[in-house]
């Protein structure tokens, strides 16, 4: 700010300088051009009276001259000395004014120069706009050398009020102070506003960055400014929007699987002390209650791989050992597997394989996206329920799909599908041994072999998973 003010004021002096030159020019200029002349013609005038050195003719031109010119003259010798004065006053005094040295000692024919009468100050008509106000009164002294025969016999000086000049400075320079004032207002008003529009918003963005750095993922900042600060706000605004869901999601992740973790882990506690407090159990009840725990552990340990597998997907760096596969045969396998439990729900299998569908992908990982499709489908779908599997090549992509008749999903929960730890039915899905991870394992896998994987279903009408992989090209 301090370097602003100084620059506009360091303009403003230049200005005022130039300006002050200019009107001193054309304040001071015509004044000196007649007082000149006039004096120049009278020193022509009194040259042969002075050779003479006839006092009574020399008085009587002085003091008509001085009459005519508004001033006092004066009449010097070679030596400064004050021969006559229109005033009568100053005989034999020595004058020893710049203007007079001009004519007797550099022989110039006339020159000028501005005085203040009480103080002797002398006035540098170049820098007039900066002249010092005081109260005297300012007199003009015109000096012309008095020549005859070529040599410099005398000089004479005319002395004028220059008051009314000066007053006309003062004005000026009342003006100039004011401008400046203005100038200076102005130009901090547009600094200020400047500041407003450019510095605001980087302030604001700032602020937002310090807060995140501090792990506040909900600050926003306002969006305003010129075109790229907008634009550098809303990328901010969304970058800490996907952070803030990040995060959400991250603590969701950790909370739940901390809870699919601890509830087994009660149950098992629970049985465990049952047989420590009752040493003379039943030892059929004993059985069961050591199968329970059993069964508990798997479920831990399932729960513990499913993470593993996800954890690993997630750190970006999954390396699929891809081969030559066909999905018909994978899904012919995985039939296979289902069958026993199928049969056992009384449930059918069809498929409809129109396409063998050979892809480049890895295949314990498409074995996983098919067996939970298919598992949730058996697992899901009611006694005597069936579960229809095609596979069929759409142009460049094999399109896999598994129906069933079960009870479907509803609509407010197939947003929410895929996500981790996500079940429709929390109770009846952990009393099946579902952890809720199967869904969104399978979303990944897809997404990494380049595929999108989608679910339509009705309520009461069964669900239909829908998986395109991309196949192998030549
Ligand atoms: N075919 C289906 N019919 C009806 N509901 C389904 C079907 N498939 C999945 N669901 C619902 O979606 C939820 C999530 O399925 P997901 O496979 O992710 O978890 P899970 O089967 O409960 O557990 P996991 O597969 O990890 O053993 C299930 O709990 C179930 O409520
Ligand atoms: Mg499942």
């Amino acid at each position: 700010m301090l370097a602003f003010l100084l620059i506009v004021g360091l303009s403003f002096y230049v200005m005022a300088s130039y300006i002050g030159s200019m009107v001193s020019d054309s304040l001071f200029q015509q004044r000196i051009r007649s007082d000149r002349a006039s004096l120049e013609t009278l020193a022509v005038r009194i040259a042969p009276l002075l050779a003479r050195s006839d006092a009574p003719a020399l008085q009587s031109q002085l003091l008509a001259a001085g009459g005519e010119m508004g001033g006092r003259v004066l009449l010097l010798d070679q030596n400064g000395k004050v021969q006559l004065d229109s005033y009568g006053e100053m005989q034999g005094v020595r004058l020893e004014y710049p203007e007079i040295a001009t004519i007797l000692v550099r022989g110039q024919s006339a020159d000028y120069g501005v005085h203040e009468l009480e103080k002797g100050e002398t006035l540098d008509t170049a820098h007039l706009l900066f002249a010092r106000r005081t109260t005297g009164s300012w007199v003009g002294y015109c000096t012309a050398g008095v020549v005859y025969a070529s040599d410099i016999i005398g000089v004479l000086l005319l002395v004028s009020p220059v008051q009314e000049i000066m007053q006309n400075l003062y004005q000026l320079q009342d003006q100039m102070i004011l401008i400046f004032v203005l100038v200076a207002a102005a130009a901090l008003l547009s600094s200020w506003i400047f500041s407003q529009v450019i510095t605001r918003p980087i302030a604001g963005l700032n602020r937002g960055i310090q807060r995140m750095s501090k792990g506040d993922f909900s600050s926003r900042v306002r969006v305003r400014g010129s075109g790229e600060m907008k634009q550098l706000a809303r990328a901010f605004n969304s970058m800490s929007e996907k952070l803030e869901t990040l995060d959400q999601s991250r603590n969701q992740f950790v909370s739940n699987a901390s809870h699919e973790l601890k509830t087994p882990l009660a149950t098992m506690k629970i049985m465990i002390e049952s047989l420590i407090y009752q040493p003379d159990m039943d030892k059929d009840l004993r059985t069961e209650f050591m199968t329970d725990i059993n069964n508990e552990i798997d479920r831990l340990s399932a729960i513990v791989s499913d993470l593993l597998t996800l954890v690993q997907m997630d750190s970006q760096n999954v390396k699929l050992s891809r081969e030559n596969l066909s999905i018909a045969q994978l899904i012919k396998d995985n039939a296979h597997r289902l069958q026993p439990i199928a049969e056992q729900k009384g449930q059918k299998i069809l498929l409809t394989l129109s396409d063998p569908c050979d892809i480049y992908a890895d295949k314990s990982k498409l074995n996983q996206v098919i067996y939970n499709l298919m598992e949730n489908a058996v697992k899901y779908t009611q006694n005597g329920g069936v579960i229809r599997v095609a596979l069929q090549r759409q142009g460049r992509d094999a399109r896999f799909t598994v129906s069933d008749n079960g009870p479907g999903i509803p609509k407010e929960n197939l947003p929410h599908i895929f996500d981790r730890f996500y079940r429709v039915d929390k109770a009846r899905s952990r009393e099946k041994g579902g952890t809720g991870l199967g869904l969104s394992i399978v979303h990944q896998l897809v997404l990494l072999h380049g595929g999108a994987i989608s679910v339509e279903s009705e309520e009461g009408k069964g669900a239909t998973f829908i998986v395109e992989l991309p196949l192998h090209q030549g």
